[in-house]
């Protein structure tokens, strides 16, 4: 990792910015998807955490008696592909699952509990605690990584209040995220489809596809790898735990490399962008470094287990 080079958001690395004493994570943990398994209603794996019936009525096989992350990657594993999800009802069945994730399946029920006693009025809005006026900082971003595969990714983003992940893509890779707690505010864009041909390494137009307020609890959310919001930005507003699920991962030697953009002061669209779309909705992207305020750093995953032996 060379101080000032991109940062990826991938579950396997994150380059950024060199600021002293901080310890970044670029390391690689290979894994295979195989795994051993016991007869239906014994399964052979191992759990930190609760094992119970899940109520699901998308799940009709042995994984319903499984704890919940295990239960999403073995759905995960029949999910998808190299290539990203093997079908639509496939996706859905990893959405079904993800949607019943909880804190305390992940480990972060403290976290959790923490982010609900949150008050922006009490700390302030800056990242600092307002009544006291020391001007003390709250942590770095920190990354939970769970699994990885060829074909996906496992993990959790667990974000301080005010912290941002800049404007970024997951070029070619389906991405379903789900807000475990806290409050964030989220933007997303797609690409729009040009009228001429525009050169990807300058300025283009992007579509905003979201600009909002979003709370836990709430359902699972899916970026597809030409709509959906496929570029992003999270702001936290409270303490916040994002949990990811990336098919398929960050790759630079499959040409998945993650890029941040910032938008350009370039606001024409007129002969550029088909004339359904309003002016209002769109705005010039365009590549650049992450600033050196964002920082991940690798933290211990306490959760439910995967085990793949
Ligand atoms: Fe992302």
């Amino acid at each position: 990792m060379e101080p000032g080079s991109r940062a990826h958001l991938g579950a396997q690395r994150f380059a950024v910015p060199a600021i002293p004493g901080n310890a970044i994570v670029t390391q690689k943990e290979s894994h295979t998807c195989s795994l051993v398994l016991g007869g239906l209603n014994r399964p052979a794996y191992e759990t930190s955490g609760r094992a119970g019936p899940c109520l699901n009525p998308d799940l009709r096989g042995f994984e319903v008696f499984m704890p919940a992350i295990k239960r999403l990657y073995e759905v995960c594993k029949r999910s998808f592909s190299d290539n990203g999800p093997l079908s639509a009802e496939a996706l859905e069945h990893v959405r079904s699952v993800l949607d019943d994730i909880k804190p305390s399946d992940v480990g972060l029920e403290d976290e959790a509990q923490k982010a609900r006693g949150w008050n922006v009025s009490m700390h302030g809005s800056n990242g600092r605690k307002g009544r006291n006026g020391n001007n003390q900082y709250l942590p770095p971003i920190k990354y939970l990584h769970i699994y990885e595969c060829e074909s996906f990714s496992i993990g959790i983003f667990c974000m301080p209040p005010s912290s941002v992940i800049p404007l970024h893509n997951h070029p070619g890779m389906t991405v379903l995220s789900k807000l475990l707690y806290g409050t964030m505010l989220v933007k997303s864009y797609d690409w729009v489809d040009t009228v001429e041909p525009i050169d990807p390494s300058k300025a283009r137009p992007a579509r905003l596809v979201r600009d909002g307020q979003m709370s836990a609890p709430c359902g699972t959310t899916i970026l597809y790898p030409a709509s959906g919001g496929n570029i992003h930005s999270f702001e936290a507003i409270t303490y916040c735990a994002l949990f990811d699920v990336l098919s398929p991962p960050y790759s630079s030697k499959d040409g998945r490399d993650c890029c941040y953009f910032k938008k350009s002061s370039k606001e024409d669209i007129s002969g550029v962008v088909p004339s359904a779309i309003r002016s209002s909705e769109v705005a010039w992207l365009e590549e650049c470094q992450p600033p050196e305020s964002f920082v991940v750093r690798r933290g211990p995953y306490k959760g439910q287990i995967v085990d793949t032996k």
